[in-house]
């Protein structure tokens, strides 16, 4: 049987027009622009227009990522659309952006690991390629977690925002290598005895609500940090490569105190970490291809660069990747 890798073809990412300020935030709950900085990096998140969902976003990512790679909606095979905030409770938000694009082949789903789902979807997406089962497959990360937010709770409405990413993944024949282009390894993770720790109130079959997001932050964050290491170790284990082999590592985007920690525990110098907390704050599913997205774009990331991946997430799920671009 022919093996393939999952080569990145192309990247697009959609951010929505209204941007939230930490001042506008200080007009709505009791908080400052300081606090937020000191504690989580961020200044600014975009916030979806009513009536935007996460499909629409979606779709503009995903059409971006096709023009990137080349590729026509028609030509792929497979969609892997992680989110936790999808439009309806069914059909698949991946199945209306495979709609929208125009792709009339193929199949799509969702996958929900919350903050990790990129990196689930991702893994899942690349299992399809390397098997020739998918030659052509996108990702997408996208959230409007403004809509599950308890907007009067302090401690949690400061910290996400919206919005979407897509990557475009084509494969190419040969088994995943170290010196080749392509997505060399993915170790994913979950733990479902933290539930209480970050979740939502809600859900069709308990509370027939969407319901609010509750989380106890400095439980999470400590369980992020020793989780994510864990994760990252596994797979520099599992491949035998070494933190000095990373030329960039491209983080799950909660807190710019947990991107610095990690990269400081791993040894990597602080301009290899694309943080984009501070203008985008925690967009869930969708923080790790924005983040992809600006660093790919503003030419700081290139082809061949060998990048790191990691996320931590409710449930808790966590997970680490790497992939040469
Ligand atoms: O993406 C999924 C994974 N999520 C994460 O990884 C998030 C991980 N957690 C975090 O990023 C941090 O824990 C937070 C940013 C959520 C909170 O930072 P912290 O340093 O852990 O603060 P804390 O929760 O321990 O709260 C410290 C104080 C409390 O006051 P007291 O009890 O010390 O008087 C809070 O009530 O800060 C208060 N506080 C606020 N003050 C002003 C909490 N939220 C705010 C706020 N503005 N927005």
């Amino acid at each position: 049987m022919t093996r393939f890798r999952s080569v990145f073809a192309g990247v697009g990412s959609y951010l929505p027009k209204k941007v939230l300020s930490n001042d506008d935030l200080a007009n709505m709950v009791d908080t400052n622009d300081e606090w937020i900085r000191q504690r989580t990096g961020i200044k600014r998140r975009h916030i979806a227009a009513s009536g935007e969902t996460t499909s629409m976003m979606a779709v503009h990512a995903a059409k971006r990522a096709l023009k990137d790679a080349n590729v026509e909606a028609g030509e792929l095979d497979l969609i892997v659309l992680a989110t936790a905030t999808p439009d309806l409770t069914f059909p698949a938000t991946a199945t209306m952006v495979q709609r929208e694009i125009g792709m009339y082949r193929g199949f799509a789903f969702d996958v929900n690991a919350v903050c990790s789902g990129f990196l689930y979807a991702l893994a899942i997406a690349d299992s399809f390629v390397v098997r020739g089962q998918a030659r052509t497959a996108m990702v997408v990360g996208a959230e409007t977690f403004s809509r599950i937010l308890d907007w009067e709770d302090r401690t949690t409405c400061v910290l996400f925002g919206d919005g979407a990413g897509a990557v475009v993944l084509r494969g190419e024949p040969g088994a995943p290598g170290m010196g080749d282009r392509g997505i060399i390894h993915t170790h994913l993770r979950s733990d479902g005895r933290h539930e209480e720790l970050l979740y939502v109130d809600g859900g069709p079959s308990k509370t027939k609500t969407v319901g609010h997001l509750q989380m106890s932050g400095n439980k999470v964050f400590r369980h992020a940090v020793t989780n994510i290491s864990g994760a990252i170790a596994r797979v520099l284990d599992d491949t035998g490569l070494n933190v000095s082999d990373i030329d960039w590592f491209v983080p799950h985007q909660a807190n710019e105190r947990i991107l610095e920690g990690i990269a400081k525990k791993m040894g990597l110098a602080r301009d290899q970490v694309i943080s984009t907390v501070a203008d985008h704050g925690n967009t869930s599913a969708a923080s790790i291809p924005l983040a992809l997205d600006v660093a790919i774009k503003d030419g700081r990331i290139k082809k061949n660069d060998l990048v790191l991946f990691e996320a931590l997430g409710g449930g808790f799920t966590w997970g680490a990747a790497l992939a040469r671009m």
